[in-house]
């Protein structure tokens, strides 16, 4: 897929077929994640893959999905929810250059995610005492953020809007989510 396709077309996805993702495309996703813009090239972010059932199905209950579409955004573990997670962890403490450079981690893999079919969700509403537990993550790293990783099963859409709409995302009468963007004109200053 053209990267401009990909940027354009991703969107954060809430449920998910029950197919396995193949470990290659995983592999590829923190292949391009560890190649990404790292604040004084520190490489301190870790991956969890996880896929065993019974921790997909532990991590899985300490998330929290769609603040505003709840509960129709809610997966249902077994029927719609995703099948693997990757956790995202960091050597050391929580810092504020660590989170951005999380951040640049968990975008990238979204993009190549999307780029072989997949869909993600970067989840940040998380119970993380509890998942940190589950997965043992030593005392002296962090669990930062968990993304869902899994083949589509709902296609949302993206709407461009100007300052004056709501960036609330909402799901229609078809069940089809929307996600509102502003309008490049309406968040960019020249000078
Ligand atoms: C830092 C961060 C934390 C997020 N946490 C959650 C979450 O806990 N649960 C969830 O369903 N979505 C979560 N999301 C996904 C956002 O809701 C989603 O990106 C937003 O609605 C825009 O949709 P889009 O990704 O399709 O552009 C998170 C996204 C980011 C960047």
């Amino acid at each position: 897929m053209e990267f401009q396709e990909v940027a354009k077309k991703r969107r954060t996805i809430r449920r998910y077929k029950q197919v396995q993702v193949l470990d290659k495309d995983l592999t590829n996703m923190i292949d391009t994640a560890r190649r990404v813009s790292c604040g004084a090239n520190v490489q301190l972010l870790r991956y969890i893959v996880i896929q065993n059932k019974n921790i997909v199905k532990d991590v899985f209950e300490t998330t929290a999905w769609g603040g505003f579409v709840t509960p129709r955004r809610t997966p249902e573990f077994g029927k719609n929810a995703p099948l693997t997670f990757i956790a995202v962890t960091a050597l050391g403490d929580s810092t504020e250059i660590i989170h951005a450079n999380a951040g640049a981690a968990i975008q990238a893999m979204q993009y190549a995610a999307w780029d072989v079919g997949l869909g993600c969700c970067w989840i940040g509403a998380f119970n993380k005492q509890k998942a940190s537990e589950i997965l043992e993550i030593p005392t002296e790293s962090t669990l930062l953020y968990l993304l869902a990783v899994g083949y589509p099963d709902e296609a949302p859409v993206q709407d461009d809007i100007d300052m004056s709409g709501s960036a609330k995302y909402y799901l229609d009468d078809n069940d089809v989510l929307h996600v509102p963007k502003y309008k490049v004109e309406s968040i960019t200053e020249w000078r």
